[in-house]
């Protein structure tokens, strides 16, 4: 009955990583952050913050300054959108979701967390 398990290596405490003040995350305004050691974008559309891996699900390619219109996100590599709410792929080539994060605001700023 050896248990050579690995028990308390896996973190399940959420991740908060501040993005930075409102003021300076106006409309339109795309913004990388590491959040657990990957690239998410943060996305400020309709007056709303959105945070996506930064990373297509259809090849290895950053979404971040992709063109943002109707709630979606465009990689600008071969022109899959994603939704910026759900990260759902909504137009072909991409097919699976990307993930996306939490975001809040907090005494000014915006924060995101892993979800
Ligand atoms: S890498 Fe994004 S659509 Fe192909």
């Amino acid at each position: 009955m050896s248990d050579s398990g690995n028990q308390g290596s896996e973190q399940s405490a959420a991740e908060r990583v501040r993005v930075g003040e409102v003021s300076a995350l106006p409309e339109g305004s795309q913004t990388e952050v590491q959040v657990g050691g990957l690239s998410v974008v943060v996305v400020c559309d309709g007056g709303q913050y959105y945070a996506l891996r930064n990373k297509c699900s259809h090849q290895d390619f950053p979404l971040l300054g992709g063109d943002v219109s109707m709630g979606r996100i465009t990689c600008s590599k071969h022109g899959a959108k994603f939704e910026l709410g759900s990260g759902k792929a909504r137009t072909l080539p991409a097919v699976k979701p990307v993930a996306v994060y939490r975001t809040l605001l907090e005494e000014g700023a915006v924060w995101v967390e892993s979800l």
